[in-house]
């Protein structure tokens, strides 16, 4: 593997989870691949679960780590080209992408859509230019549009709690207050497309993910009617694609919660995190039996290990 873009950066999936389930059972078997070797991350946007898993998944494969926050901790970066360059970014892309590059072996970066510009966000431009300029691997540690490190430490997380060689398993949309970006759904839509199992996406009229990633997976506009028999529940707000970056329902009784879950198989309740409660779903659901984000969220450390190392084994 070079770059991290996406699930289509993957060569084997099921090999890729096995490797960040291996890297569960045995952290440190592979220390010495990055033995003086170091990576940055770098957050245009806040972050908490994938700063410190990659972090975590980083040393352990002995890599030096370098954390900042662009535009607080260094220059804002301008990411068009040829631009006259008075306004309030400092540094352009093409010098701190190489400057980087060179002293780093790999380069993660997290940099969410605007949600102001459907085209411009698709576009993934500030990946683009990382990656035309660093010379070196780029990691996703989410874009715009997609959040693969996510989506992998989710399969990992069906990988072990599935009871069923093909589960079902069902996307749904949630209430929120604020206008989410589409990439945590995107994203696992792309990785359970890729994956054995039955999957079905359910949100209001209105919320449809773009095509290339909601494939062919069916649309259930009836929340109860998709969740039953699913195996697990992963629930995600996202803002509306088609009037992008917009919130076209309150959808109050899209919550999950305990009669929710009864329509289901005994089915596992999957959240990426952050989580707003007794919004998207209940305190009930969350301390419950069937919740797995804290398992889903320690995963990430074993589905960023799994990248790297892959990474690392071809440099
Ligand atoms: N799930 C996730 O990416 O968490 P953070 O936004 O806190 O990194």
């Amino acid at each position: 593997m070079n770059h991290f873009l996406s699930v289509h950066d993957v060569n084997d999936l099921n090999a890729l989870v096995s490797a960040g389930l291996a890297a569960k059972k045995t952290p440190f078997a592979d220390q010495h691949l990055g033995q003086n070797k170091t990576i940055g991350l770098m957050f245009f946007n806040q972050s908490f679960r994938t700063r410190i898993s990659t972090q975590k998944a980083a040393e352990n494969l002995g890599l030096k780590v370098i954390s900042l926050n662009v535009g607080s901790d260094s220059w804002g970066l301008e990411m068009e080209d040829g631009v006259i360059m008075n306004g309030t970014k400092a540094e352009h892309v093409k010098e701190a992408a190489a400057v980087i590059g060179r002293f780093c072996n790999i380069v993660g970066i997290r940099s969410f859509a605007t949600l102001a510009d459907q085209a411009a966000d698709y576009a993934e431009q500030v990946f683009h230019q990382f990656r035309k300029y660093a010379g070196v691997p780029i990691v996703n540690l989410e874009s715009a549009t997609r959040h693969p490190l996510q989506s992998l430490a989710d399969c990992i997380t069906i990988a072990e709690f599935k009871k069923t060689q093909r589960p079902k398993v069902v996307l749904t949309w949630l209430p929120h207050i604020k206008p989410l970006p589409q990439a945590v759904a995107n994203s696992f839509s792309e990785w359970m497309h890729q994956s054995d199992v039955e999957f079905v996406i359910t949100h209001p009229k209105g919320y449809e993910l773009a095509p290339e990633f909601a494939g062919n997976a069916p649309v259930i506009y009836d929340q109860d009617e998709a969740l039953k028999g699913a195996h697990f529940v992963y629930g995600k707000n996202w803002s509306s694609f088609s009037q992008y970056g917009q919130i076209l329902t309150e959808g109050r009784d899209w919550m999950i919660d305990d009669a929710k879950m009864s329509l289901t198989d005994g089915g596992y309740f999957m959240h990426c995190l952050p989580v707003r409660r007794n919004l998207k779903v209940t305190d009930s659901v969350l301390d419950g039996p069937q919740s797995l984000v804290i398992e889903q969220a320690a995963n990430r450390e074993w589905s960023a290990q799994a990248v790297l190392r892959e990474i690392l084994l071809s440099l």
